[in-house]
């Protein structure tokens, strides 16, 4: 299989230096080794977490900024991440869309700079419910794909996470029936608009409500490369999340 399961855990604004020591000792326990595993904690704790973690876990930054310095107050660069040892950062999630008012256009360009910068990125995609219900689905995960391609210099370093909106922390996790179907067409439109060798190779990963049971049934579809987790990525069932194609 050239696409290697991929599980990111996204802690987003949660935790505190203990929390993150019982995180770090249940992710010691055994992980599938065909799982390739990344956690995205608060950026106050990148340092600490990118220390404490064992090395095969990769450490992400939940945003950074689209330039390397400057004057920008409360803004981190993708070159800061790097330096503290970190290598992925997680672009366009839709809290950062919806609640912080990204534009597709902002997001592609932290994209193409966190890349430039040698970061890996995970960039999120997904429609609103409101987008799902008038059958805008396509329309709207294409034209966010659209928007993010002239800023991908490296599909090798992308993951693409498909995140429906509605089913972000609401315990309503798409059948893998959905979600299969909106990876499919993912897949199909990389093959489209960039080329066959990228879209057999890119992760698309799913992200809304996964949980121990409901990821191994998700992971069985033929285009589902692994989950973004949330909610359960706090806890020991990350674990299970982990292992769920084992
Ligand atoms: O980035 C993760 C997603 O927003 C999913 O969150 O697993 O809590 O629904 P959730």
């Amino acid at each position: 299989d050239q696409r290697k399961f991929f599980v990111g855990g996204n802690w987003k604004m949660n935790g505190d230096k203990a929390g993150i020591d019982a995180i770090i000792s249940f992710m010691k326990g055994p992980l599938s080794p065909n799982t390739e595993v990344a956690v995205g904690c608060p950026q106050c704790y990148l340092m600490y977490t990118r220390e404490h973690l064992p090395e095969n876990i990769g450490v992400a930054a939940q945003n950074c900024y689209k330039v390397s310095k400057g004057a920008f107050t409360g803004e981190i660069s993708p070159a800061m991440i790097k330096d503290l040892g970190c290598k992925w950062v997680i672009l366009g999630h839709s809290e950062r869309r919806n609640v912080f008012n990204e534009s597709d256009q902002l997001i592609s360009e932290k994209v193409g700079h966190a890349l430039e910068a040698g970061l890996k990125v995970i960039a999120c995609i997904g429609e609103k419910l409101e987008e799902r219900e008038g059958n805008r689905t396509e329309e709207v995960v294409f034209a966010q794909m659209k928007a993010l391609l002239p800023n991908i210099s490296d599909w090798s370093r992308v993951v693409i996470a498909y995140e429906p909106v509605w089913a972000i922390g609401t315990g309503k996790t798409a059948s893998p029936e959905q979600a299969q179907d909106v990876h499919a067409k993912l897949r199909q439109w990389l093959r489209d608009n960039v080329n066959a060798q990228v879209a057999d190779s890119t992760r698309i990963i799913y992200g809304g409500s996964v949980t121990p049971a409901n990821c191994q049934e998700l992971a069985k579809t033929g285009d589902i490369d692994g989950f973004l987790v949330g909610g359960a990525s706090l806890k020991p069932d990350f674990v299970q999340i982990i292992n769920a194609r084992d």
